[in-house]
């Protein structure tokens, strides 16, 4: 595995390969990597000839009260990884490499965004666009995944490849879960012995309005509602929130019809744990 600093370095490598008739597959990540990253890759190996990994802590995602300072790094130990994955190229620029003036062109999202957890980080997905895009660029990739934990980003990262005409395939990588059905996160840790008991009812209560919709309740207001009186009775968290919307257009829903996604958010004592489901009808 060869690891990067540069871009003309990357963008020459980048050339060859084309040149070579390869395909590229990207897996951009803030690094810290865990299985949901590492299930990424061995989805991307399966797909493209040339796998190509980005390590970068991206500052324009983080809200001021977000502690940039504070996300946890191991380069040493993600290199490792990486490598065990069968990551062909790892990219790991500085901050100043891909920031280094202030931007004269801005991307700011203006829809998908005020849901879900975007509702409450300011400017978030206007920092990951940014990023991705620039990304992009560099590595132009014939598919570039990502996983479905972070629906909302999907969502967001599909209508700026369909807004740009970004010449890239998104694939959208299932969430990758632990045996009892919790959805893997790196937070997971954080949570007390009889919360990480309870934590599993999360996709539980999912799965509970999926079989509830396939049995012809289309009222979203009724399934929410379900949802929020098993995660209640279930678990000792407090519900951030639990939505639905049309996906991936995240748009009101109060008929179930087509794609839809129902997510929920729950603030445990050490970690506040997301999860969602994608139903179709
Ligand atoms: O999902 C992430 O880790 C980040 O938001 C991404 C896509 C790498 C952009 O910084």
């Amino acid at each position: 595995m060869n690891i990067i600093h540069d871009v003309t370095e990357l963008q020459s490598i980048v050339k060859n390969i084309k040149h070579s008739g390869k395909s590229i597959g990207f897996v951009p990540t803030m690094g810290f990597l865990h299985e949901g990253h590492l299930t990424l890759v061995k989805e991307a190996k399966k797909q493209t000839d040339v796998v190509v990994m980005s390590i970068f802590v991206n500052p324009m995602q983080f809200g001021p009260n977000e502690d940039f300072d504070q996300y946890p790094r191991d380069l040493d130990r993600d290199r490792e990884l990486a490598e065990k994955a069968g990551v062909d190229f790892l990219f790991v620029p500085s901050v100043d490499t891909m920031y280094n003036n202030s931007l004269s062109t801005v991307l700011k999202v203006e829809k998908r965004v005020n849901v879900l957890c975007g509702r409450k980080r300011e400017g978030h997905f206007d920092g990951v666009v940014t990023i991705v895009t620039k990304l992009f660029n560099i590595v132009q990739p014939d598919k570039a995944f990502f996983g479905m934990k972070d629906a909302q980003q999907v969502a967001v990262i599909e209508s700026l490849v369909e807004d740009y005409f970004l010449p890239v395939e998104i694939i959208r990588v299932p969430t990758v879960r632990e045996e009892d059905g919790l959805a893997k996160s790196s937070r997971n840790v954080n949570l007390t012995e009889l919360e990480r008991i309870e934590a599993p009812h999360l996709y539980k209560g999912l799965r509970l309005a999926q079989e509830e919709i396939a049995n012809g309740e289309k009222d979203s207001s009724k399934i929410i509602e379900m949802v929020k009186t098993y995660i209640e009775s279930n678990t000792s968290g407090t519900i951030d929130y639990i939505e639905m919307y049309a996906y991936p257009e995240l748009t009101n829903l109060s008929v179930i019809h087509g794609e839809a996604l129902l997510a929920i958010a729950v603030k445990f004592s050490g970690a506040r744990l997301i999860d969602n489901i994608i139903i179709k009808e």
